[in-house]
């Protein structure tokens, strides 16, 4: 008989390329259920997953005594309560990032899982991404000296379909997109910067979507929503019926450690792109594409005018599969942490900061750009995850 980990996936929508990764029959790990509230999609499992059952209520799958362990890969505003329930019915779960939708909802998923001895694990798979790896590697060996400063332009050619005509335009559902799509980039600046975010302040607003062309209320995303790009994306035609997060915002904030970091986003730019930029003491980084094989270049003597050739010039290792390997080993970190424990690259707590961070840097772009204190988390909570999510024993 296989030994494998048998994964329940709640959620099988345009994410379920983590269940694609988990699902290996044989070798590690299997899907063996799936819950979705959309009977077209259930529908799919029994092609997709051989032999997986496929049920409407994920407390279904929760009962099912032959899942081992969990997926959460639906809208971000129902992650509390699917998780705290995969929580207290023992079963490790793998929460897709962001962990909520507000500070509240993170930290009472921390405290369940506290409260249960359940295995938490939060899928910021930009962790995953050898193009952060590489530049986290570089900090480490010192070859910039100690990082101070990070900034970071993302370019969302995209955002006006994958954003703007479903869920994700709706600030109930999501808190706003500086939360919802920068909570990958904010965690990525803690890790690289060594820190996390105690003061923010944003500006933002909504310029290009607010006035085009909505669809009903409770009608499907158009046929080829994601295979038919318009250009310009003032042309942009089916969005969701409430649009009500902004397209554009920037961001400064402080970390604990004195490091200063600013991210900013655009969600009608004609290229995808996260371009990285950090400064240390003794040099500079730069990322040039951010998939397997473009480059990370860093320019440590000087000064100078400007070097395109820079000091040293890294390649993003080569990786095949989703997100450039990412999912794939994401799903199997999460997999081995899930049956064995032990310490992961990505963290509850860190996940939790980057949602804070960016939910105050909501609300501060909400009032005119007042800067907001990031509350900290609960001691007692930062001391169980940073102990691998072990409680002390009473003696
Ligand atoms: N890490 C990444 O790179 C990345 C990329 C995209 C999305 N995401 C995250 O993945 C999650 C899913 O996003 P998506 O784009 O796949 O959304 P989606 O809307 O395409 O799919 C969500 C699926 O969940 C189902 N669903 C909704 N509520 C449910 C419930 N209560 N019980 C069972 N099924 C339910 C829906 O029917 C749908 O099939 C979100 O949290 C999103 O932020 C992460």
């Amino acid at each position: 008989m296989s030994d494998d980990l048998r994964i329940g996936v709640i959620g099988l929508g345009l994410r379920k390329n983590l269940a694609t990764a988990a699902h290996r029959p044989g070798r590690g790990s299997v899907v063996v259920a799936v819950a979705d509230l959309d009977p077209a999609v259930r529908a799919t499992v029994p092609d997709a997953y051989e032999g997986a059952v496929a049920v409407e209520d994920y407390r279904t799958l929760l009962d099912t005594p032959d899942v081992d362990a969990v997926i959460v890969a639906t809208p971000d505003d129902t992650h509390e309560a699917i998780a705290c329930d995969a929580l207290r019915a023992g079963k490790p779960v793998y929460v897709e990032k962001p962990l909520g939708i507000s500070v509240e909802q993170c930290d009472t998923i921390l405290r369940t899982a506290h409260e249960t001895g359940t295995r938490l694990y939060v899928g910021h798979n930009m962790r995953h991404m050898g193009v952060v790896r590489t530049m986290r590697d570089i900090i480490a060996r010192g070859d910039i000296g100690e990082p101070k400063t990070v900034w970071v332009r993302h370019f969302v050619s995209y955002g006006g379909d994958y954003y703007f005509k479903d869920w994700h335009a709706d600030r109930r559902r999501t808190t706003g997109l500086l939360l919802q799509k920068a909570a990958h980039d904010i965690d990525v600046v803690h890790w690289l910067a060594g820190g996390y975010t105690t003061r923010v302040n944003a500006l933002g607003d909504l310029m290009v979507y607010g006035d085009l062309p909505r669809r009903e209320p409770d009608t499907p995303r158009p046929d080829g929503w994601l295979r038919e790009f318009d250009w310009p994306p003032a042309q942009r035609k089916d969005l969701h019926h409430v649009v009500d997060v902004e397209d554009v915002s920037v961001m400064n904030m402080r970390l604990d450690n004195g490091v200063i970091a600013a991210y900013q986003q655009c969600h009608f730019s004609p290229d995808y792109f996260r371009n990285y930029t950090v400064i240390g003491t003794e040099g500079r980084l730069e990322n040039f594409g951010d998939r397997p094989g473009d480059e990370v270049r860093v320019w440590n003597t000087g000064p100078s005018g400007y070097r395109a050739d820079a000091d040293v010039v890294h390649r993003v290792p080569d990786a095949a599969g989703s997100h450039g390997g990412a999912d794939a080993s994401i799903i199997g970190e999460f997999c081995r942490f899930a049956r064995d424990g032990g310490v992961t690259d990505t963290d509850p707590v860190a996940a939790r900061m980057s949602v804070a961070a960016g939910a105050l840097a909501t609300r501060s772009l909400r009032d005119g750009g007042t800067p907001y204190d990031v509350p900290p988390l609960d001691p007692e909570l930062v001391a169980y995850f940073a102990s691998g999510q072990v409680s002390p024993r009473p003696a």
